[in-house]
């Protein structure tokens, strides 16, 4: 008896400490465990698989082109990226560089996502479907299609004043060569956030309604999450609660933000459409203050509140809130948290029913070891997806999640009152 006692009591010494150690580690990595941090296992075996899958579909797709008299004289087009680029500005060129090459009636050569965090090249239909499907052949074809020398084959630079580039690129593509191979990267940040975005605006979105698709890996996790998370889809009547999507960003984003404020720089891509610009919480940026542009672009937790505060008055029904964020503190997450769940603060803010039921955030996306790569197209999906999103102007990721939001496949498509720019 008295030795299985002391057994117990050995026992409970060494395994509480152990109990409240593994707990504590569990909860931090579950507020650390985030998509930038996380690089185990990447599906090498998938994306070999998919490699050959591209190849194949593109075999055949030229080879049904031969079937077809009117596309007798197929005609190409090979852009050049930006090298280095994260995932929502290349995903961004590459849909912009598609939409281009059909509306210059040009079949388009897809190249591999480059991976920025491993510095690999990728399958891209490991993530997006559009420019791989249909009219599109894998950059793997490109000397078949355009062999060096012939006289079929023209390299070309498109240079122009912001203002004519989508006009001058488009007319550089109707030539008569069945090869262009565009020499330099055409589409940067400094033209999608200046006026001349606008115009090209409402074909993109077209384009977005028609040919964005994510891979079916990102849509399995996505799925996963929805119903797992409670996280119910904006119009649709599936089972889960309607979400609050709010985009933050971690403390090394105060880079960008400093280097925007001593530049004065505006707004990111599409959040400059006048028709999202004026969604955001007051006062109006003033990009000549750099204390403007800090106050935009770094929110503050009071400010991130003030903006969820507009929309639950608005929507009082919304009591779930999805946080995607690369890595945020789990302080900052935290203080988060027990301000949305404070029943004193939601009744002094008007919020109809109480305060905040449910609060999810990246880290808690349920996903294996080797899906770590398709956590980012989530985070973006999820947003999409959310009944409102609240997002930051000075993030391209956010302005590529409001371009999806605004041109997908969701009936939401123009609610703007659904989107708040902190
Ligand atoms: C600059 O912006 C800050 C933050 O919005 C504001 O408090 C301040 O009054 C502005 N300064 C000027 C000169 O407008």
């Amino acid at each position: 008896m008295k030795s299985a006692s002391s057994h117990n009591r050995l026992r409970a010494r060494v395994l509480v400490p152990v109990v409240v150690v593994v707990a504590v580690y569990l909860l931090y990595s579950s507020y650390f465990g985030t998509t930038t941090t996380d690089n185990s296992n990447p599906p090498y075996t998938l994306y070999a698989d998919l490699n050959q899958k591209e190849e194949e579909a593109g075999q055949k797709f030229l080879e049904s082109l031969q079937l077809i008299e009117t596309q007798k004289n197929p005609k190409f087009v090979l852009f050049r990226q930006h090298e280095g680029a994260d995932f929502g500005n290349q995903a961004q060129e590459i849909l912009l560089h598609h939409h281009l090459a059909l509306l210059s009636s040009r079949f388009y050569i897809y190249q591999p996502l480059y991976w920025k965090p491993r510095n690999e090249q990728l399958p891209l239909s490991a993530f997006l479907l559009g420019a791989t499907e249909e009219r599109a052949v894998p950059a793997s074809f490109v000397e078949k299609l355009c062999a060096k020398g012939s006289d079929d084959v023209v390299h070309i630079k498109i240079q122009s004043s912001r203002e004519d580039l989508w006009d001058t690129a488009l007319s550089a593509l109707k030539r008569k060569e069945s090869c262009v191979i565009v020499d330099n990267p055409i589409i940067d940040t400094a033209y999608l956030s200046s006026p001349s975005a606008d115009a090209i605006w409402p074909l993109f979105q077209k384009y977005l309604s028609r040919w964005f698709r994510w891979s079916p890996q990102v849509l399995d996790i996505v799925e996963r999450t929805q119903t797992q998370l409670n996280l119910r889809r904006q119009f649709s009547s599936l089972q889960g609660e309607p979400y609050i999507a709010v985009h933050l960003h971690r403390k090394a984003f105060l880079d960008v933000c400093e280097t925007a404020a001593q530049r004065n720089s505006g707004l990111v891509n599409w959040a400059n459409l006048p028709a999202i610009q004026s969604t955001m919480l007051p006062p109006r940026l003033d990009s000549r203050n750099a204390s403007s542009v800090m106050e935009h672009c770094n929110p503050s937790l009071l400010r991130v509140m003030e903006a969820i505060d507009r929309q639950v008055r608005r929507k009082p029904y919304l009591r779930t809130i999805h946080i995607v964020h690369d890595g945020v503190s789990s302080k900052d997450l935290w203080k988060l948290e027990h301000a949305l769940r404070n029943p004193e603060r939601a009744q002094r803010a008007g919020w109809t029913y109480g305060p905040i039921k449910s609060v999810s955030h990246s880290g808690m996306v349920p996903h294996e070891p080797e899906e770590t790569d398709f956590l980012v197209g989530v985070d973006v999906e999820l947003a999409r997806r959310a009944e409102v999103f609240i997002g930051n102007g000075y993030s391209t990721l956010s302005s590529y999640i409001i371009a999806l939001r605004m041109g997908g496949d969701l009936v939401s498509t123009g609610i703007t009152e659904d989107i708040s720019l902190l």
